[in-house]
C-alpha cells in the first residue's frame, strides 16, 4: 500500500471502528465451482427481488391510503395519475410474482440435489419460514387494493384460517379485528404488510445467510469440471459480476412484463354481492382447489399436515436412507408432488 493509500485507511480506521480487513475476508469466501452453474445460484435471485420489493413499496406507502373508503381509491390514483405510478405498482406487482417463482425454484433446486441433508435441516426449516412469509406477503399485499376479488379473497381466507383445529377462531378473529372483513382487518394487513412481515422476512434471510456462510453450501462435483486446477473461485468480482448480470436481466424481464401487461384497476370491493368465482392469486390455486374437492377438515388438515413434512423432510429422508443409503425416493417423492401442486393449479386456473 502507498503512503497515501495507508494514510487514506488510518483516517477511516481511525473514526469507524470497523475492521476493514475481517470484512474483506467475510465478504470474500471462496465460492465452490458448482455454482458457476446459475441454477446453483438461484439463491441470490429472491435476494434481488426482495429489494426490488422494499424499494416499490415504500414508494407506493407514500401514496397509499389503507382505510375502506380510500384505498381502492387511492390504488386507482396510483395507477392512473401519480407520475410512474403504474410503473412502480406494476414492478411490485410482477416482482411479487417473480419471487414466488424464485422461492420455488430455489427451494427446488435444494430439494433435488438433496441439499438439505446433513447438518443443513435447520436452514431448510428457515427456508420453508421464508416461502411461508413470501406468500402471506401475497396474501395481504392482495388484499390492500381493496377490490371485488380481492376482498372476496381475504373474506375466503380469514374463513379458512377459522377452520384451523383449536387456535382458528381466534386466530381469524385476531387477523380481521372483528367478525368481518373491514376498516380494521385493513389497517392490520397493512401493518403486516409493510412492517411485520419485511422485518421478518428480512431477520430470516440474515440468518439464512449467516448458516450458509458458516456452514458453507453443500460439495458437487461434476465431470467437466473435474479438470479445474482450482475448486473455488472468488466471490469478488466473479460471482458478484454473475449476480449482477442476473439482477440486470430480472429488471429488463420486470420492465417488459409492466409494459406488456400493466397493473389494472378491476371492480372495487362490494362487501354484499359475492362474486360468481372467487379468485386468489394464482400460488394459492392449489390449496383453493384442494379445499374444494374435499371436506372442510380434510382440506385443512391436509394442508397443515403437508407443511409440517415439508419442514420435516430432511429427517423423514434419513429414514428412508437408513435402510438404503443411495436411495433416491425423495427425489421420486418430490416429483410426485410438484405434479400434484402444478395439476391442481393449473385445475382451478381452468376455471
Ligand atoms: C428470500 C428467499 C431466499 C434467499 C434470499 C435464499 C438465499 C440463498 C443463497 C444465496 C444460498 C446459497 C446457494 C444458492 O444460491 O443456491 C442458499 C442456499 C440454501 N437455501 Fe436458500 N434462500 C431463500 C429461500 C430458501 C428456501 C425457501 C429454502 C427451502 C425451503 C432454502 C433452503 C436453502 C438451503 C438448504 C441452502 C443450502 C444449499 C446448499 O448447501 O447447497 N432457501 N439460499
Amino acid at each position: 500500500m502507498d503512503s497515501k493509500a495507508e494514510n487514506k485507511s488510518n483516517w477511516f480506521s481511525e473514526r469507524v471502528p470497523i475492521d476493514l480487513e475481517g470484512l474483506k475476508h467475510m465478504t470474500n469466501e471462496p465460492v465452490p465451482n458448482h455454482l458457476k452453474r446459475w441454477w446453483f445460484a438461484l439463491g441470490g435471485t429472491p435476494a434481488y427481488l426482495f429489494t426490488v420489493q422494499l424499494v416499490t413499496g415504500i414508494l407506493l406507502t407514500f401514496y397509499y391510503v389503507p382505510t375502506p373508503e380510500a384505498a381502492y381509491s387511492s390504488v386507482a390514483a396510483i395507477t392512473n395519475e401519480v407520475r410512474f405510478g403504474w410503473f412502480i405498482r406494476g414492478i411490485h406487482m410482477w416482482s411479487a410474482n417473480l419471487m414466488v417463482v424464485a422461492v420455488i425454484l430455489h427451494m427446488s433446486r435444494v430439494f433435488f440435489t438433496g441439499a438439505y441433508r446433513k447438518p443443513r435441516e435447520m436452514n431448510w426449516i428457515i427456508g420453508v419460514c421464508i416461502l411461508l412469509v413470501t406468500v402471506t406477503f401475497g396474501f395481504t399485499g392482495y388484499s390492500l387494493i381493496y377490490e371485488q376479488l380481492s376482498y372476496w379473497a381475504a373474506t375466503v381466507g380469514t374463513n379458512i384460517a377459522e377452520g384451523v383445529p383449536l387456535i382458528g377462531p381466534m386466530m381469524a378473529s385476531f387477523i380481521r379485528g372483528g367478525d368481518e372483513i373491514g376498516a380494521n382487518t385493513l389497517t392490520r394487513f397493512f401493518v403486516l404488510h409493510i412492517g411485520v412481515l419485511p422485518t421478518v422476512m428480512f431477520i430470516l434471510i440474515a440468518v439464512h445467510v449467516f448458516f450458509i456462510r458458516t456452514q458453507g453450501v453443500t460439495e458437487f462435483k461434476f465431470e467437466e469440471q473435474a479438470e479445474e486446477k482450482e475448486e473455488t473461485f472468488p466471490f469478488f468480482p466473479n460471482h458478484l459480476l454473475t449476480e449482477l448480470i442476473i439482477g440486470l436481466l430480472l429488471m429488463y424481464i420486470l420492465t417488459m412484463l409492466v409494459v406488456i401487461f400493466p397493473p389494472e384497476m378491476h371492480e372495487a370491493a362490494n362487501p354484499l354481492v359475492t362474486p360468481e368465482h372467487i379468485k386468489p392469486e394464482w400460488y394459492f390455486y392449489a390449496s383453493f382447489r384442494w379445499l374444494k374437492i374435499n371436506s372442510f377438515t380434510v382440506g385443512i388438515v391436509g394442508q397443515i399436515f403437508a407443511v409440517v413434512a415439508i419442514m420435516a423432510w430432511p429427517w423423514i429422508d434419513k429414514i428412508f436412507r437408513r435402510k438404503n443409503p443411495n436411495s433416491e425416493i425423495s427425489i421420486f417423492i418430490g416429483i410426485i408432488g410438484f405434479l400434484f401442486f402444478l395439476v391442481l393449479t393449473i385445475w382451478e386456473a381452468m376455471v
